[in-house]
């Protein structure tokens, strides 16, 4: 099969070899299963760095005063956080933890930005001592703590308001977060009360307005009813318009591309809050996710009313499918060519619950015990929101480049599950 026939849901770059092999970042899928063992999420690091190029580009052909920043829930771990640094990106922590690893991956806390709904007083000490550039306010409370913080330490703290501009993008509810009814941010007249504060306040600074109206967004229609949602709460010098660019998990799915994305938001910027603002745009997912496919081993077929094909992770490794009913495509790491053919099947995963298989209804083509199952697109919220249920060691994270493999994330092991026992 030529390589131009791949789904567009894998990694850039990724190819079938010479031995009809699945080819992530110059690496032989069935190999990276053996050295590396499996369940394991293989990482195309160009990939990454393609992504963010695309979004710092077409910020540039743009508009001048930008930030790209990751959002780093989306995957948290230092190697993504040192490359995304590398790359020139600012970040988005939305914890402690996040933050902590965002310092660790060698970002300049100037360049950090800390959001959070239920931020404890802690993390908002820890941000503040951290020299963290700025928080994004989510309450009123949240204010009251952050300028006590900020007061004691005599610093000026500059910060965003996070307004719910009562526009909600169209996507699963979960993640859905534009809307009024949101435990997000302010609405917009308690923003507007929000702003009267804070022009009062001695430790804060308050620059601009934050929103995200939600993720895994497929259309671009409900960011300008946003941005004018926004423009009704006065000017301000920066802007963060968060972010929400969904991506394909399956082949039938056509996103907007990184640059209609940035254009529909810049548009929106110059022509409803003007051209001489700094705006910040705070994309994960569409950063990370297609740079990744997890490897499986089958290790069991069972034929009732379905084929049922057992796999050795599941929902400990990839949550989505089971938390939003999303969509994975799989298919066999040594035989590509076959992807879409076959018996349909269900992809279950090893955990003692229904509800775990990680993919239904797919064409698999003659699955056997020890066969290496690819699931493409795992890069985003699959590591971040991993688990040790049912004592499942957590998978590890190894980077592909040029045909070099490299673990950033070991795997857990059965001490580690119990490395926190006292
Ligand atoms: N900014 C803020 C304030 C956010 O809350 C989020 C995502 C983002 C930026 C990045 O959004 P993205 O570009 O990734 O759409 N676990 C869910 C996704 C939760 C998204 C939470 N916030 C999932 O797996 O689909």
């Amino acid at each position: 099969m030529a390589a131009t026939q791949l789904s567009h849901v894998l990694p850039l770059g990724s190819r079938v070899n010479d031995l009809g092999h699945l080819e992530i970042g110059g690496c032989d899928a069935l190999e990276l299963a053996r050295e590396f063992g499996t369940p394991a999420y293989f990482v195309a690091e160009d990939d990454i760095r393609t992504r963010a190029r695309a979004y710092v580009e077409a910020m540039r052909a743009r508009h001048d005063d930008f930030d790209v920043l990751f959002a780093s829930k989306a995957f948290p771990c230092t190697a993504v956080y040192r490359l995304l640094a590398e790359e020139g990106l600012v970040c988005d922590v939305a914890s402690g933890g996040e933050l902590a690893l965002a310092l660790r991956g060698g970002f300049d806390p100037k360049r950090i930005y800390l959001h959070g709904n239920a931020k404890s007083l802690a993390e908002l000490e820890q941000a503040i001592d951290a020299g963290i550039g700025h928080v994004v306010l989510d309450s009123f409370m949240d204010i009251d703590r952050l300028e006590r913080v900020a007061a004691d330490r005599g610093v000026s703290q500059r910060v965003l308001i996070r307004v719910t501009p009562g526009v909600a993008g169209r996507t699963h509810a979960k993640i859905s977060t534009g809307q009024a009814d949101s435990k997000f941010g302010f609405g917009l007249d308690d923003a507007k009360l929000a702003i009267e504060r804070l022009r009062g306040s001695g430790s804060l600074e308050l620059v601009g307005l934050h929103m995200h109206i939600g993720s895994q967004l497929l259309s671009l229609e409900a960011y300008r009813p946003a941005v004018e949602a926004l423009a009704t709460l006065g000017d301000f010098p920066v802007y963060n318009f968060g972010g929400g660019l969904g991506v394909a998990y399956t082949a039938g799915q056509q996103p907007p591309a990184i640059e209609e994305w940035v254009d529909a938001n810049v548009s929106a910027l110059h022509e409803l809050l003007g051209r001489d603002k700094r705006l910040l745009i705070e994309p994960g997912r569409s950063l990370v996710a297609n740079s990744t496919v997890t490897l499986y081993t089958v290790e069991t077929v069972k034929r009732n009313v379905s084929t049922w094909v057992g796999v050795d992770g599941g929902m400990s490794d990839n949550l989505r499918p089971m938390l939003y009913g999303s969509v994975y495509e799989a298919f066999f790491a040594d035989r590509p060519q076959l992807a879409g053919t076959g018996e349909t099947a269900h992809v279950a995963g090893k955990h003692c619950e229904s509800g775990d298989v990680i993919v239904r209804d797919v064409p698999l083509a003659d699955p056997q015990p020890g066969d290496v199952l690819v699931t493409p697109a795992t890069g985003a919220y699959g590591h971040a929101m991993a688990s040790n249920y049912n004592g499942i060691p957590r998978p590890p994270v190894i980077f592909c480049k040029d045909g070099d493999a490299r673990v950033v994330v070991r795997r857990e092991t059965y001490d580690d599950l119990a490395a926190r026992d006292v």
